[in-house]
């Protein structure tokens, strides 16, 4: 069945079999192995990526449900070369060991800052209990996530910081 979707900002036409899995559309005919399969079964969460602006577990969803979609995956946060300050986050307070969860950890928590800028410890911890992770323990990547929620605040406050600063140098 033909389909198109907008991945990552680029527009993708293509020739799938209807049975054929997003996850594995994404990562065997597009190349945009970032997204990781754990289980293929809807438990682990290493294959969310976000369709239409939702975090959606990408083994559970057809290629051709994502028709006419947008589909965003853990390619798209670096901009122009920048990590995107969840994934310095995650460096930063080592919110990854083998680093398997990580994408599926990185788009769960786009997501939620996207509709919750501020989120509280246990609206973190609810909104990444779709990702396992066997490794960490969770608690450096829910302070990644809260890391990465003051550095986006910070940076969404900076023109107005910028505009006292001008202001007061004018005294
Ligand atoms: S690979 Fe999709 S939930 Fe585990
Ligand atoms: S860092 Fe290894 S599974 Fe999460």
């Amino acid at each position: 069945m033909k389909i198109r979707v907008r991945v990552n900002g680029q527009t993708y036409e293509s020739d799938v079999e209807p049975r054929k899995l997003l996850v594995y559309y994404l990562r065997d005919d597009l190349g945009l192995t970032g997204t990781h399969v754990g289980c293929d079964t809807t438990s682990c969460g290493a294959c969310t990526v976000l369709l239409d602006g939702k975090a959606v577990k990408s083994c559970t969803v057809l290629a051709v449900q994502a028709n006419g979609c947008d589909v965003m995956t853990v390619e798209g946060l670096e901009r122009d070369g920048q990590l995107h300050p969840l994934q310095t986050a995650f460096w930063e307070e080592h919110g990854l060991q083998c680093g398997y969860c990580t994408p599926g950890m990185l788009m769960s928590g786009y997501a939620l800052l996207q509709t919750n800028p501020h989120p509280s410890e246990e609206e973190i911890r609810r909104g990444i209990s779709g990702n396992l992770c066997r490794c960490t323990g969770y608690m450096n990547i829910v302070k990644a996530i809260r890391s990465a929620a003051v550095k986006l605040a910070d940076a969404s406050a900076e023109p107005s910081k910028e505009v006292a600063a001008s202001g007061s140098s004018s005294d």
